[in-house]
């Protein structure tokens, strides 16, 4: 954390300052719909090679910067990295996406700190390279899945429709569930603490399967672990700026997830009212959201309208611009740059 807040328009925001235009920033704003990025990852051969060496990680991760003139840039790594260094193996399949060998008991996954903080050296190198070439008025942003979406990926083996098999597990092995949440809470703590260290000024918190979850459930297995995750972050740095994303979490679950975890900011989903965000969060937590990433796909006059309805709905509060989820492969990057140029235009205009 060595960047001030006065020449970052992205971190005046988190000093719950309304900046008119807003900041603006991409999940997986670094990806397949860039040729530059195809490019890259041809000749490394493959993603995890990408994530796992630094000038390469620190080269995708500056791409869309240089591209689209974004606020900030998030280092280009992979929420399944810690997973990774607990021991188990991850691959990436090209069309199936993250393939996880089967999870044996907790007692064979990796405890040891030092392990943990070795393996993910390359990431911290990464986020040293790119603050190094990054401009002061740039954010840099670190990453970690949350406990529970970890957790239902190291248990189901890959990305499923309802995390079915993991709630199951949950509810027969109440007592190993809740360990492994203990474990993955230390780790995710712990490497958000390195990242902030190795120069990350935010760091965000994806929950991608926070949604579909019992109340009880939600507040066990989202609430707590995020909550612990926070404190321990805020022991090492008191002024740490951490954003949440719990994914498809309902109203109601949204209200306690801000009220107990204490995060800065929240990322708000696309099926959730960015209005009814700004007037329960706005002025204390510092909202960010929510476009439709397939009216990015559309682009046109679609485009601008969805932008615009979240231009107003935020005018006048602390606001990030971004997706409601992440960036998809088949969308043309000059619709990114009309979103780019359509927000910037706002300037003055509406506040
Ligand atoms: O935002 C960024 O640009 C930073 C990089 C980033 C990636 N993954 C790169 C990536 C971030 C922040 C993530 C987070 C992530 N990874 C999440 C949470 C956010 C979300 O989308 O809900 C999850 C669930 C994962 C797990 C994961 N990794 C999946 C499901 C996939 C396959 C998706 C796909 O589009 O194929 C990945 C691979 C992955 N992570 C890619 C990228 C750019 C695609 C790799 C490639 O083939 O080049």
């Amino acid at each position: 954390m060595t960047n001030s807040d006065s020449n970052s328009r992205l971190l005046s925001v988190f000093q719950r300052k309304s900046v008119a235009p807003p900041p603006i920033w991409l999940m997986r704003q670094a990806g397949r719909y860039l040729p530059e990025y195809q490019q890259v990852r041809e000749k490394a051969g493959s993603f995890w090679t990408m994530c796992m060496t630094p000038h390469l990680s620190a080269e995708v991760t500056l791409q869309p910067i240089r591209r689209f003139d974004f606020d900030a840039a998030i280092i280009f790594s992979d929420i399944l990295v810690i997973p990774h260094v607990l021991g188990q193996n991850v691959r990436f399949e090209d069309r199936l996406g993250p393939v996880l060998e089967p999870m044996a008991d907790i007692s064979s996954l990796n405890h040891d700190t030092l392990y943990w903080r070795k393996k993910l050296q390359p990431i911290y190198e990464a986020l040293e390279m790119v603050r190094s070439e990054l401009p002061q008025s740039k954010a840099l942003i670190g990453f970690a899945g949350a406990p529970w979406t970890l957790a239902a990926y190291m248990v189901e083996g890959r990305g499923t429709k309802d995390q079915s098999s993991a709630r199951l597990r949950a509810y027969r092995r109440g007592e190993e569930f809740a360990e492994l949440l203990e474990l993955l809470s230390d780790a995710v703590a712990a490497h958000l603490i390195w990242q902030l260290e190795a120069g990350a000024d935010v760091v965000q918190i994806f929950d991608s399967w926070a949604g579909g979850l019992p109340q009880a459930a939600f507040d066990d297995w989202v609430i707590a672990p995020t909550k612990h995750i926070t404190k321990k972050v805020r022991q090492a740095y008191p002024d740490a700026r951490i954003i949440g994303f719990p994914r498809q979490a309902t109203q109601l679950g949204l209200e306690k997830y801000v009220l107990e975890t204490k995060i800065d900011a929240i990322s708000i989903d696309t099926a959730t009212s960015l209005k009814w965000a700004v007037e329960k969060f706005g002025g204390d937590t510092v909202v960010q959201g929510n476009l439709d990433p397939v009216a990015l796909i559309a682009g046109g006059e679609i485009l601008n309208q969805a932008i615009d309805n979240i231009l107003e709905a935020s005018a006048s509060t602390a606001f990030i611009f971004n997706l409601g989820h992440g960036i998809l492969p088949s969308t043309p990057a000059d619709n990114v740059a009309q979103l780019v140029a359509r927000i910037r235009e706002h300037k003055g205009a509406i506040s």
